[in-house]
């Protein structure tokens, strides 16, 4: 021991040289210079025994040796990380995850581009009375819309009200008017609901109701501002058009359809729209004179089947699992 210490220069050398690259080259190393019957184990064992003043310089000797022993072992953890390694996972077929479903994917789009525009977001209730659904948008007390044929009415025998499923997501324009004070501006995304079926209308659909109110507000800035919003969801190339049509809360009103090509060029309607009926705006206490505004109702269904050729409104709640595979996602 005392040659070796004496002496280290070798020693250091055998363990600088020693070629460590794989796990039996470690493990061999280990064993002989820090392991229990190991070299640097016995030369500490000595340097415990020594003299006093011999334990100084000694010392730093057993730390130099230390400290080369310490430097290699990190290197091969180095090395190491740089294996490459058995791959020894199998490859399985990747799980079926699912994924948003188309109509959510289509109304957060919707709302992503009217989002640049300063739109907010909105909600309210799908159960609505007569008077948020019809009354104060200046539905006439005996609009076909009112009656059974059309909408669904909810058994309130005992309550105040009469209760329904709301027919259309404007019910949410009054409530936000009435509770606030303009100008306005958002949209409000939701389920709405007719007795209707067959392969353009469904019981349930979806609405996005957008409504805008401020002091200098044209039926040039209605016309632009959806414009702008076909030519960002469908393509610059898009073929819209404006068709004069009717609400009671809307004067003028329109009608934007959008030309479908899946159906021989055909034209489905996508949204009705119009300026704010000054008496709507009278409802909820907003003096007409000063604000005025625009307001549309957008299909969420009929944009999905416009972008994504889907030609029966139906397969949208069948479950399909095609619906909701990944590749179907865009
Ligand atoms: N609520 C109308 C409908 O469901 C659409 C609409 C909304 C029209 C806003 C004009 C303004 O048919």
């Amino acid at each position: 021991m005392k040659e070796l210490l004496d002496n280290p220069v070798k020693l250091i050398e055998e363990i600088d040289s020693f070629s460590l690259n794989t796990i039996a080259q470690k493990i061999e190393f280990q064993t002989r210079y820090t392991g229990k019957e190991g070299i640097f184990k016995k030369l500490n064992e000595y340097f415990r025994n020594l003299p006093p003043e011999e334990k100084k310089n000694y010392g730093l000797i057993l730390n130099k040796i230390k400290v080369h022993i310490e430097n290699k072992l990190a290197s091969f953890k180095i090395q190491s990380a740089n294996f490459k390694r058995e791959d020894i996972t199998r490859s399985i077929e990747t799980p079926f995850l699912g994924s948003t479903h188309i109509l959510n994917d289509v109304a957060e789009e919707v709302i992503k581009i009217f989002g640049r525009l300063g739109f907010e977001v909105e909600e309210g209730p799908e159960v609505e009375t007569e008077f948020y659904n019809f009354t104060a948008l200046n539905f006439p007390e005996n609009h076909p819309a009112r009656d059974m044929q059309d909408t669904f009415f909810i058994n309130s025998e005992d309550l105040d009200s009469i209760y329904i499923l709301r027919t259309h997501t404007s019910p949410v324009q009054i409530r936000k008017m009435i509770n606030g004070k303009p100008p306005f501006r958002f949209l409000a995304p939701g389920k709405v609901f007719r007795c209707d079926h067959d392969a353009t209308h469904s019981p349930i659909f979806h609405q996005i109701e957008g409504l805008y109110i401020d002091e200098l507000v044209s039926f040039q800035d209605l016309k632009e501002t959806l414009h702008f919003f076909a030519e960002e969801f469908f393509g610059k190339d898009i073929e819209l058009r404006f068709r004069p049509s009717f609400f009671p809360f809307t004067e003028p009103s329109a009608e934007m359809d959008i030309q479908w090509e899946f159906k021989g060029n055909r034209w489905l309607e996508i949204l009705g729209c119009g300026m704010v009926h000054p008496q709507v705006l009278e409802n909820c206490n907003i003096d007409s004179k000063k604000w005025k505004g625009f307001a549309f109702g957008l299909g969420v269904e009929r944009l999905a089947m416009l972008k994504y050729n889907i030609s029966d409104i139906r397969l949208f709640y069948e479950g399909d699992v095609r619906f909701l595979t990944p590749q179907l996602n865009h």
